[in-house]
């Protein structure tokens, strides 16, 4: 029985084993024209020039070039846009080359030599401000509140105290912190207990929550003086502000302190 089976099987096996070495053997050595199989075929086939390689194209036969006597270096020092001649190009080409390198240290790190900056490197606008609050309220506001006094809803349970913004030292303009260039190198780098937030927040943006800042602290110390008669009467309309002494508490006052000896109704 044993030995019956196994040669059945055999019998399969040995044919099929025979025929897979032919083909096999068939295989080697033997050449083809069909392409290669190409499993990720766009790097092979761009159309490049090897490192180093001769070719017929160029007339000094290299495929190495060397750039043409005009070209602007993209990595190399400054340039003069207005003897460049074209210089609304030249200047265009000067700022993106400076978003790239991070070159201006006034825009990039809120310094000049080791000083920081006492001004706002990039132009101030609305939209910009606005921009700035949006970002103030998603970054800063959960530890420093929303008015920017330092009482968010972290606050309180943070190892440090937020800063109060609208303290002296960083309104009074003696104060090194005030600084419109500490205040965006302590957003980007943080400071002590406060992390910084340069993943998040990009150089524009830290800039425009200074802005936003300012405009914070502005509002902050303003009194309803210096506001336009004609936006105080819009305002009031909205949202009435206790200017006035709150009405005398009458009967329904007296009522809800204690029903005792009041008339109920
Ligand atoms: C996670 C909480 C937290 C967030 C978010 C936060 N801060 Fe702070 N911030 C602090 C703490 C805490 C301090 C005080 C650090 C210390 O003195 O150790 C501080 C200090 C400051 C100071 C004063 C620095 C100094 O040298 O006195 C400024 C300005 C400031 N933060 C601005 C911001 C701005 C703008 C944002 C939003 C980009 C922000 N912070 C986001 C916690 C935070």
């Amino acid at each position: 029985m044993k030995t019956s089976r196994c040669t059945s099987a055999m019998r399969v096996a040995m044919p099929l084993a025979a025929a897979g070495c032919v083909l096999l053997g068939g295989c080697r050595g033997d050449r083809t024209s069909q392409a290669p199989r190409e499993f990720f075929p766009d790097m092979d086939k761009q159309a490049r020039w090897n490192p180093q390689a001769d070719t017929p194209f160029y007339e000094n036969g290299s495929s190495a070039r060397v750039p043409d006597p005009n070209a602007v270096a993209f990595g190399r020092a400054n340039f003069d846009p207005v003897a460049f001649g074209n210089e609304g190009w030249a200047r265009s080409f000067m700022q993106q080359r400076q978003d790239l390198l991070g070159e201006n240290d006034a825009v990039y790190r809120g310094k000049v030599g080791d000083e920081y900056l006492d001004y706002i490197p990039v132009p101030v606008t609305l939209e910009r401000i606005r921009r700035g609050q949006e970002q103030f309220n998603v970054f800063c506001s959960a530890c420093h509140g929303y008015q920017g006094d330092g009482k968010g809803e972290v606050a309180v349970q943070f190892i440090a105290p937020p800063a109060n913004l609208h303290a002296d030292l960083y309104t009074d303009p003696v104060q090194r912190t005030a600084r419109d260039g500490y205040i965006f190198e302590v957003i980007r780098n943080g400071v002590r207990n406060m992390p910084g937030y340069a993943h998040s927040v990009g150089v524009q943006d830290a800039w425009n929550i200074v802005m936003y800042v300012r405009a914070l602290q502005k509002s902050h110390a303003a009194s309803l003086d210096g506001v336009p008669q004609e936006q105080l009467d819009a305002m009031m309309r909205t949202r009435p502000l206790p200017v006035e002494a709150p009405a005398p508490v009458g009967d329904q006052g007296a009522n809800q302190g204690g029903g005792a000896q009041g008339g109920g109704q």
